[in-house]
């Protein structure tokens, strides 16, 4: 990979200003405001490919945002690698907090990325992790050293639970039949302890609504009497939890993978340091479920979390109201063998039941997605912990992640296919938060790297 690895050294500036390019296109899946930017994002990502030696591009339309698909077949004899990743991105709000605008890009070092970050939505979750294998494949193609059949799918819905991906994927898998799925949308450890993602929790998203009287009321006229429905839903809220932190629903815990004693201890090995994680947080204690440490609470134990919380006055000044409603939206992450359907029906049948009579209740699900979780026996997961080896120095650690792609099942599910999750960011990089960025470190080394990946799987897989 020689020539692979000089072409990514003489072009890395071009490299680095193409992705502020593509940063700058707010392409929020969320909110419609946003639509002709997601589109013309994903037009962006089409010439992108095509100038990277792509020999077919096409962008499809679906009832929602575009996918973007792309191919270079050498030889179908050959393995063929699929990319996957996505160009949308995460509402920048709030936007109060950012110390420059999320949609032009800025380049600052930081103590974790001395050699320079990218400030801007997106910069890591997903366009830079996305756009690293555009380029690598760009290298490859320019220098003649293609080792399998490429295959990109490139999304713009996965902020918002990939609602039309399956539909396409059932639709078209002939065109999307490979050998393995490789994503770049996850993290490593840290940039000198490398690491491939082994595993993802699942999601079960839900909107609690609980309404009591028929209008906001003067809360000293009927207060005292007239129950309220944001004190009430705090109630029903707080009491989901114990006092070791273990859920209260009943049958949440029922098909909850055991973690074998060995994997926990071996799990337990990854370096982690409690003081720099509360230190960076500025928390004085963390407060996860009894019995766990940190690394399994956020890898392979379930939970509960309110993720917004709203009714009643929250203007300026006080206004004495007893609100009429309450709201909240919960997102529950799930662990193998606990599936989004079951765990949404059991939360909605125990969120009504302890809910008083003065009130009224209604759960409304959002989308979910099942865990996953990928073996490391497999020359899939082997090509990848060459390909860092080579280009850290170091083995990297299998090491399950808390977040969730819910499509990495479906893959398996509707293709029969693997992934490898072969990620480059790092925790601390703020996705989803205000100034997210991505490190350059982070970034070139992404580039450098997947070209071996293509490399060593296709040399294993022969
Ligand atoms: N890339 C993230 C998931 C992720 C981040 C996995 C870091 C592992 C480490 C992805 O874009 C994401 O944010 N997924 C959502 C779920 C989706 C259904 C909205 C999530 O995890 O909240
Ligand atoms: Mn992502
Ligand atoms: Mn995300």
């Amino acid at each position: 990979m020689k020539n692979t690895q000089s072409y990514i050294q003489e072009n890395k500036d071009r490299f680095l200003s193409e992705l502020i390019e593509l940063l700058k296109i707010p392409s929020v899946s969320a909110d419609p405001a946003f639509s002709e930017d997601v589109k013309a994002t994903a037009q962006f990502v089409k010439s992108s490919l095509e100038n990277a030696g792509c020999d077919l591009v096409e962008v499809h339309a679906t009832a929602g945002h575009p996918i973007v698909y792309g191919e270079k077949i050498i030889d179908p004899s050959l393995p063929t690698v699929l990319v996957y990743g996505h160009y949308d991105v995460q509402p920048a709000d709030p936007i109060e907090l950012w110390d420059s605008p999320p949609f032009e890009p800025v380049i600052k070092k930081t103590d974790i990325h001395p050699d320079g970050a990218i400030f801007a939505r997106g910069s890591c979750d997903d366009k830079g992790q996305m756009f690293m294998h555009v380029k690598a494949f760009e290298a490859m193609a320019a220098s003649n050293e293609i080792p399998c059949n490429v295959k990109f799918m490139i999304e713009g819905e996965e902020e918002v639970g990939s609602v039309n991906l399956g539909k396409f994927c059932e639709e078209n898998k002939e065109k999307l039949a490979c050998d393995v799925v490789l994503i770049s949308d996850t993290s490593v450890i840290s940039n000198d302890v490398p690491s491939v993602t082994v595993g993802l929790r699942g999601l079960s998203y839900v909107e609690v609504e609980v309404t009591g009287p028929n209008r906001d009321l003067h809360s000293g006229v009927y207060g005292g009497a007239v129950g309220n429905p944001v004190n009430i839903m705090c109630e029903m809220i707080a009491s989901l939890k114990d006092e070791n932190n273990h859920i209260t629903i009943p049958g949440f815990y029922d098909n909850v993978e055991v973690v074998s004693t060995e994997e926990r201890v071996e799990m337990n090995k990854a370096p982690f340091n409690l003081e720099k994680y509360k230190e960076d947080l500025e928390i004085d204690a963390i407060d996860g479920e009894k019995g766990y440490t940190v690394l399994e609470q956020t890898s392979i134990r379930p939970t509960l979390d309110v993720n917004g919380i709203w009714g009643g006055y929250i203007g300026e000044g006080a206004k004495t109201v007893l609100p009429s409603q309450a709201f909240a939206k919960i997102s529950m992450r799930l662990v193998p063998n606990q599936t989004p359907d079951e765990i949404t029906e059991l939360f909605k049948s125990h969120f009504e039941s302890i809910a008083p009579s003065s009130v009224k209740v209604k759960v409304t699900p959002h989308h979910g997605g099942d865990a996953a979780v990928t073996p490391t026996d497999t020359v899939e997961y082997q090509a990848a912990s060459m390909a860092m080896e080579q280009t850290y120095g170091k083995k990297p650690i299998p090491q399950r992640s808390g977040g969730s792609i819910p499509i990495v099942s479906l893959f398996e599910k509707v293709l029969g296919t693997k992934t490898v999750l072969m990620g480059f960011g790092l925790d601390s990089d703020s996705i989803h938060s205000p100034n997210e960025h991505y490190g350059l470190f982070n970034y070139y080394k992404g580039i450098e790297t997947i070209p071996y990946y293509f490399k060593y799987y296709s040399e294993l897989k022969k």
